[in-house]
């Protein structure tokens, strides 16, 4: 069984940087076991946070094939897109990353969005974890793009804001019948006690509080340098404390 784990939340609140941490967790704590990564962010930049550079998106693979001219003769279309796709992704020793880029775009998008579903439900089930960073617009939560999810982790800074945002996220969730086996909130970036002072606001948000990923210079410094994050030392302050929230998670 395939456990895909997503990351959501408002933008900035540390999506990318927590679905980092728990690559950097699984490949560390869980030797041998297959992960895909998937980028489903139109800005895409989970690929940086774990050090590779990425050639093509699925955005741009079903753009090309929009045109009849691309599809070789005595191939289906979907069998070609499908060939496409499966070049797109890019493939490490410890995990393997598959980017989604802006397959929105102007005109109706249902058949690639349909496509899109079904080729990661299918490739989903070839690997033991599947990670995915959203986007902050959460445009793939509410088109139901992603497969159903086992583990939805919504982001927050440490302000009330942020946590009525998370609130919003949970409600999306709930209204587009997104299968989500469950859902909890992590607070990124706070600083000692704040998550405390957010108590009351956490409760009204109707979400738990599975854990923090406190403010870690070492991550600022990293990003500063384009340095990826998978090469963050164990005794570094958000390795720490995502290890401690993914054990407590059981993953
Ligand atoms: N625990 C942390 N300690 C220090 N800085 C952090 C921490 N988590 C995230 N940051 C910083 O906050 C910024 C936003 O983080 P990140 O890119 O992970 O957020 P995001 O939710 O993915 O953003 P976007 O919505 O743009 O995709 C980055 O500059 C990152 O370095
Ligand atoms: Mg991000």
């Amino acid at each position: 069984m395939t456990m895909r784990i997503a990351v959501a939340g408002k933008g900035g609140t540390g999506k990318t940087t927590l679905a980092a941490l728990l690559v950097r967790y699984l490949i560390e704590e869980r030797k041998g076991k297959d992960i895909l990564t998937v980028d489903a962010d139109a800005n895409a930049n989970l690929n940086e946070a774990l050090g590779l550079s990425v050639e093509e998106t699925i955005g741009t693979i079903l753009e090309d094939t929009k045109n009849p001219d691309a599809v070789p003769t005595g191939m289906t279309k979907d069998v070609f897109i499908e060939y496409r796709l499966s070049r797109a992704m890019v493939e490490e020793d410890a995990f393997d990353l598959v980017v989604m880029g802006n397959p929105q775009g102007p005109g109706c998008y249902c058949y690639p969005n349909d496509l899109l579903k079904r080729y990661l439900e299918k490739l989903s089930k070839n690997y033991d974890f599947m990670v995915i960073d959203n986007e902050a617009g959460l445009e793939h939560l509410s088109r139901r793009l992603l497969p159903m999810v086992d583990l939805l982790l919504v982001t927050s800074d440490a302000t009330a804001r942020g946590i009525r945002s998370a609130g919003r996220v949970k409600d999306i969730v709930e209204k587009v019948n997104l299968e989500v086996t469950k859902i909890g909130l992590v607070i990124s970036r706070s600083r000692e006690g704040e998550a405390k002072a957010l108590d009351q606001e956490i409760k009204n948000s109707g979400l738990d509080l599975l854990g923090e990923i406190t403010n870690d210079p070492l991550v600022a410094e990293y990003d500063l340098n384009a340095q990826p994050l998978l090469s963050l030392p164990d005794d570094s302050k958000a390795v720490q404390d995502s290890k401690k929230l993914f054990q407590a998670l059981s993953l």
